[in-house]
C-alpha cells in the first residue's frame, strides 16, 4: 500500500439511499476524510453530516466552492450526474461519481474532455471489481491457470424491482432497465477480466407493457413500461474473446454462475460483480472438480467508495476506477441498445487500457 499521509479531502453531493455505504467505508478508513455533504434536499445532508465527525453539511453552491474539499463524489441520480460532476470540475475539484458516468455518451464525453484539458481526476462506479471476488478471477485469468481465454458469460435475471421498489418507475423507462442499471458491473467486470470490446450485437424484448407495485403505499398501482426489459447481446473483445451477456427483468430466477469465462485449459467461475468478494472456482481439464480458489488479488473487506480510497493511496500506477472505464462500458452498453434496435452489429469507438491489477491488500 501507498505510503499516505494526509488524507484525500472530499464531500458528497447527493445523500440519498447509496451514501450510507460510503460512510460506512470512509469510517474505516485513514485515507480519506468527509469534510462536507450536500443535497437538494438540505436535510438529507444535515442528517448525514451528524454521523461523521468534523463534516459540515453545506449548501451545493457552498460545498463546490469549499477550498477544504479536493474531490466531489457525486451521488445523485443518473441524470444529474453531467451537471453535478461539470459544476464540480469548473470549480477545480477531481470528481467521483456513481454509476453510470452521465446517462448519454455525449455528456459523458464532455466530462472526460472537460477534466482532460484541466488536468483534473474523474473516477466512476462501479468499483466492487476491485475486491477479492473479481480481481482474484482476473489474476487467476492472467496467470494463465485456465489457459487462453476464448468466452465469458455474464448473467442476471430476476423477475424486476417493482416487487421489492415502493418507486419502481424509472426502471422502466429509458434511462432504466436491467442492463443500464446492472449491466456497469457485468460489463466492467467483463473488462477487467478479458479486456476492452471491438464490437457488439444485441437483441432485446420485453414480456409485459406495464407493471405492478409489489410493496409500499402505492402496491398493486401499474407503471408503464417504455422500455425492453430482456436484453441480451455478445460482446467481441479485442482480444477475440467472445462474451454473451444477459440481463433480464423478465425471469423468475437463474441458476447460472454470475459471470463464467472459459479459457483453452479450464473455466473460471466468477463471483457477483455487484459485490466486492464471493467465490471464485476454477476447472481445469486435468482437475477432476471445481477448485476455490483463495483470495489472491484485490482490497479485503473492501465497501462502496473503495475507488476513492484506490485514488488517495496509489501511487505509480492510475487510479483504477477510471472514467475512461467508465465511458467505455457506457458505449458498450448503448451501443448493445441500438445493435437490438437497428438489427445490426455495432463496432465500438472507444477503447481503453485495462487498469492494472489490485495487489492482496488490506484497506
Ligand atoms: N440505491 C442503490 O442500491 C444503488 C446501488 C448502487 C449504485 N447506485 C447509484 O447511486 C446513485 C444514487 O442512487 P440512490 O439510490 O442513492 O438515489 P436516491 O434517489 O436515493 O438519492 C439521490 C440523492 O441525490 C439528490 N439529488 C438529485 N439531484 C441532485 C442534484 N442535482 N444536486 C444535488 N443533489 C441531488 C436527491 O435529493 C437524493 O437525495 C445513482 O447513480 C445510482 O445508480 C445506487
Amino acid at each position: 500500500m501507498g505510503e499516505q499521509v494526509t488524507p484525500l479531502r472530499v464531500g458528497i453531493i447527493g445523500c440519498g439511499t447509496i451514501a450510507g455505504q460510503y460512510l460506512d467505508t470512509f469510517a474505516r478508513l485513514d485515507s480519506v476524510a468527509l469534510v462536507a455533504l450536500a443535497d437538494l434536499a438540505p436535510e438529507r445532508a444535515v442528517a448525514l453530516a451528524e454521523r461523521v465527525p468534523g463534516a459540515r453539511a453545506l449548501s451545493i453552491d457552498d460545498l463546490l466552492v469549499d477550498p477544504d474539499v479536493q474531490l466531489v463524489i457525486n451521488l445523485t441520480i443518473p441524470a444529474a450526474h453531467a451537471e453535478v460532476s461539470l459544476r464540480a470540475l469548473a470549480a477545480g475539484k477531481e470528481v467521483y461519481t456513481e454509476k453510470p458516468l452521465t446517462a448519454d455518451l455525449d455528456s459523458a464525453a464532455e466530462v472526460l474532455a472537460v477534466a482532460d484539458a484541466a488536468g483534473l481526476w474523474v473516477g466512476c462506479a462501479p468499483d466492487t471489481v476491485l475486491g477479492t471476488g473479481i480481481q482474484t478471477a482476473r489474476k487467476v485469468i492472467d496467470d494463465g491457470l485456465v489457459g487462453r481465454p476464448i468466452s465469458a458469460t455474464a448473467t442476471m435475471m430476476t423477475p424486476g424491482h417493482e416487487r421489492w421498489h415502493p418507486n419502481p418507475d424509472f426502471y422502466y423507462q429509458p434511462g432504466g432497465g436491467p442492463l443500464l442499471d446492472m449491466g456497469p458491473y457485468y460489463v466492467t467486470a467483463l473488462v477487467q477480466l478479458l479486456g476492452p470490446v471491438v464490437s457488439v450485437t444485441g437483441a432485446a424484448s420485453r414480456i409485459r407493457e406495464e407493471r405492478t407495485i409489489g410493496s409500499g403505499p402505492r402496491a398493486g398501482e401499474t407503471v408503464p413500461v417504455g422500455i425492453d426489459t430482456h436484453v441480451t447481446g455478445v460482446l467481441t473483445h479485442a482480444s477475440g474473446a467472445l462474451s454473451t451477456l444477459v440481463m433480464s427483468f423478465d425471469a423468475v430466477a437463474t441458476h447460472s454462475a454470475s459471470i463464467e469465462v472459459h479459457g483453452e485449459t479450464g473455466s473460471v467461475s466468477v463471483p457477483d460483480p455487484n459485490l466486492f468478494d464471493g467465490e471464485v472456482l476454477v476447472r481445469t481439464l486435468q482437475g477432476d472438480g471445481w477448485a476455490t480458489q483463495p483470495a489472491s488479488a484485490g482490497y479485503v473487506g473492501a465497501g462502496r467508495g473503495v475507488g476513492v480510497h484506490d485514488r488517495a493511496v496509489t501511487s505509480g500506477v492510475a487510479p483504477r476506477a477510471s472514467g475512461a472505464v467508465a465511458f467505455h462500458v457506457l458505449e458498450v452498453m448503448q451501443s448493445l441498445l441500438r445493435s437490438a434496435g437497428e438489427g445490426r452489429a455495432i463496432a465500438i469507438e472507444s477503447t481503453v487500457v485495462r487498469p492494472d491489477p489490485v495487489p492482496l491488500s488490506e484497506l
